[in-house]
């Protein structure tokens, strides 16, 4: 099939990538022409495991291509993906200027039907605005062509977006659009393996899909974090207490890890416009609403530990910190719990020395001008000489460092472990003091 996506940022190339894999034709659209310019050349402009090879060979293939002409964009697919950006804006609800300004885009080209799918996350009635937006553009051009606009909402996760793209758990289209079902059915068919795969549902039911498996999974983290910081003050350990309550089939196993908050592109985004779009339809979240609140108050959690270990004032104190990224995987820094830890730990009038497999030239950007912080390339040469470790993120190097070396480079040998990685007889073991979150 010919697909055009417009936007190649994290879900656009991944989707455009991965559609161009199992044989179609894609042309992939944005107005970044230095994006564009690195894709033509064979860079990838993100992070994410196993995508540069996967661009290569459709590339290679002449399956995947790139451009900033918006017209032969609109001209080449029947599937027009939208996938731009969804900032949040000043109050917290989705920026849909993007959005709307792609669909405009393909109301002005098109020259016969298309199907305008909406890929980007995007709040409950989206989808009326891109079809108001295609008619208003047609309507100028004295055109009536037919189209149809899908919701088709990504559940990606970084670190592991082929794969999700790939083998989907379930794939949702909102239409009610018979010849539009067709078409999306026809693209989705190489991926729905053995099993039907397809959940089609009216528009606004998988617009709100989205957001509400976001907003279930962040509920889920808080609510063990809130639990983690109860267990400390009982007496209990969050990781017994999470094996005893994940074999109930109805809770499961996943998503119940308590750390140091969670971050990233989507949860604290999309948590965020769901109580924004709720309060704006009369009816508050009152649950979401204290998710995100002790998500805000878990991010400190690990300053406060080392506060009361070290003392409130921490100049002088070099804290080695072992990972910048939100999760493993990616070199994405947005709301990541460690941007909350370094600040804090700044303000105190701490020294920062980081390491991260992948991440920290992002964290050099964000952090640009800041004379405090040193970025390392070894785990160990930031313990080198600090006061005590703190970790955010559990890449899989820091599963079993060497305990004993650590207890000789730092000054105070302690651990502040903000993703619980280790048993805590095993540090201890080797004389270091070790803090969890919500352990023993
Ligand atoms: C998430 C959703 O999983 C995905 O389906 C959606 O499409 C986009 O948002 P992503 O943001 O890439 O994906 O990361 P994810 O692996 O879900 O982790 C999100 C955050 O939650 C991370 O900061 C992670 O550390 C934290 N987390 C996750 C926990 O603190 N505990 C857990 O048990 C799981």
């Amino acid at each position: 099939m010919k697909i055009t996506v417009i936007g190649t940022g994290y879900v656009g190339l991944v989707s455009g990538t991965c559609l161009a894999d199992v044989g179609n034709d894609v042309l992939c659209l944005d107005v970044d022409a230095e994006k564009i310019r690195i894709l033509k050349e064979g860079g990838i402009p993100i992070f994410e495991p196993g995508l540069d090879a996967m661009v290569k060979a459709n590339v290679d293939a002449g399956r995947l291509r790139f451009t900033t002409d918006v017209e032969e964009a609109v001209a080449h697919g029947l599937l027009q993906f939208i996938a731009v950006g969804t900032p949040p804006d000043e109050d917290g609800s989705a920026d849909l200027q993007y959005v709307v300004a792609a669909a405009r885009n393909v109301g002005r080209f098109m020259t016969g039907y298309k199907v305008v799918v909406d890929k980007s996350t995007v709040p409950v009635g989206t989808a009326d605005k891109v079809q108001a937006a295609l008619a208003e553009e047609l309507a100028a051009r004295g055109e009536s062509i037919d189209y149809s606009v899908v919701s088709n909402p990504e559940f990606l996760k970084e670190g592991a977006a082929l794969e999700d793209f790939m083998k989907p758990d379930r794939i949702v289209v909102g239409t009610e659009d018979p010849r539009a079902i067709d078409v999306m059915r026809e693209l989705y068919a190489p991926f729905q393996r053995n099993h039907e795969r397809l959940l089609v549902m009216d528009v606004r039911s998988a617009e709100l899909t989205k957001y509400a498996a976001n907003a279930m999974l962040a509920t889920r983290i808080s609510f063990m974090n809130e639990l983690a910081n109860l267990s400390e003050r009982l007496g209990a350990d969050i990781e017994l207490v999470r094996k005893g309550i994940g074999s109930d089939p109805r809770i499961g196993f996943d998503f119940l890890y308590p750390g140091a908050g969670y971050g990233g592109s989507c949860f604290p985004k999309d948590v965020q416009a769901l109580i924004r779009t709720a309060h704006a339809a009369g009816h508050d979240l009152k649950v979401l609403q204290a998710v995100e609140d002790a998500n805000d108050a878990q991010k400190s959690v690990l300053t406060q530990k080392i506060v009361k270990r070290l003392g409130e004032d921490l100049s002088g104190k070099t804290i080695a910190l072992w990972g910048l990224a939100f999760k493993p995987n990616t070199d994405d820094m947005r709301e990541a719990p460690s941007r909350v830890l370094i600040a804090d730990l700044l303000a105190r009038g701490a020294r920062v020395r980081a390491y991260d497999p992948v991440a920290s030239h992002e964290a050099q950007r964000i952090f640009a001008g800041e004379t405090r912080i040193d970025f390392v390339d070894k785990p160990m040469l930031a313990v080198q000489g600090a006061d005590v470790l703190a970790i955010v993120t559990e890449w899989k190097e820091f599963r079993a460092p060497d305990f004993p070396a650590i207890k000789a480079l730092l000054k105070t040998p302690a651990i502040f472990d903000g993703r619980n990685l280790y048993d805590p007889a095993v540090p201890r073991r080797a004389g270091l003091e070790y803090f969890a979150i919500g352990r023993l």
